[in-house]
């Protein structure tokens, strides 16, 4: 873990309905009633900018965007989120949490769309500069279990993301690919990733994330 810059750099990861916006939001209360300063940020959308290009590369309207444009798409967004929120938030010493990064490209975009981890690789040098996340959750849950819940997300959810996203429309093959792009990826970097079985209540889960996430805090300057 990255001890040489102020701050916590914490990415939360995982398929679609995964659990994980919520369990971040769960983690950034519980710091923010202990008295941290907590900078909460989303990919894509987490500038102004950034919600202009999440708009683009969730409209369903947007069938013809091709995969290498969704993927600068998403590394633009992540350009703007480092530059303005990221890393001078870090610099600041505080608690970033952020719902997906570049383990989410390389999930989906690399793995899910097939086009490569080494273009995805390329991206991440520039866009973030060799900034990567200090620790990653990794909310597991099976993909029947994710589409069922993001449908019924979609089927709850009023406004600009009402109904089927462009994402959501993609084969179960697709999201196959990606949750098993995920295990190689936590594999791989077993350092970094907390693997947390997102399967259970919501108590559990978050119960699950303190646990992992509490011993973490003496890092914080
Ligand atoms: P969200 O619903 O977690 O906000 O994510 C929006 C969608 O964008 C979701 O289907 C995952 C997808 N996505 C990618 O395909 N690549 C990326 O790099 C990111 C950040 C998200």
């Amino acid at each position: 873990m990255s001890t040489t810059r102020p701050g916590l750099f914490v990415t939360f990861e995982g398929i679609d309905g995964s659990g994980k916006t919520t369990q971040l939001r769960l983690l950034a209360q519980r710091l923010g009633e202990l008295g941290h300063e907590v900078v909460v940020s989303c990919e894509p959308g987490g500038t102004a900018i950034g919600k202009q290009i999440r708009k683009i590369l969730l409209d369903a309207n947007n069938q013809e965007l091709a995969p290498t444009a969704e993927l600068l798409l998403y590394f633009a967004a992540r350009a703007q989120n480092v530059e303005e929120l990221i890393l001078p938030s870090l610099d600041a010493g505080k608690i970033v949490l952020v719902d997906r990064f570049t383990d989410s490209t390389l999930a989906y975009q690399a793995a899910g769309r097939g086009l490569g981890e080494e273009v995805v690789l390329q991206l991440d040098r520039i866009a973030c500069r060799g900034l990567k996340p200090d620790v990653t959750f990794l909310i597991d849950i099976d993909v029947e279990t994710s589409l069922a819940r993001a449908r019924a997300r979609n089927e709850q959810t009023v406004g600009e993301e009402a109904g089927q996203t462009r994402m959501d429309e993609q084969t179960i093959e697709f999201h196959r690919r990606v949750a098993a792009a995920y295990e190689r990826l936590a594999a791989r970097d077993a350092e970094r990733f907390r693997r947390i079985d997102g399967r259970t209540s919501v108590e559990e889960v978050a119960a699950q994330v303190w646990a992992a996430f509490s011993p973490l805090l003496e890092h914080v300057r």
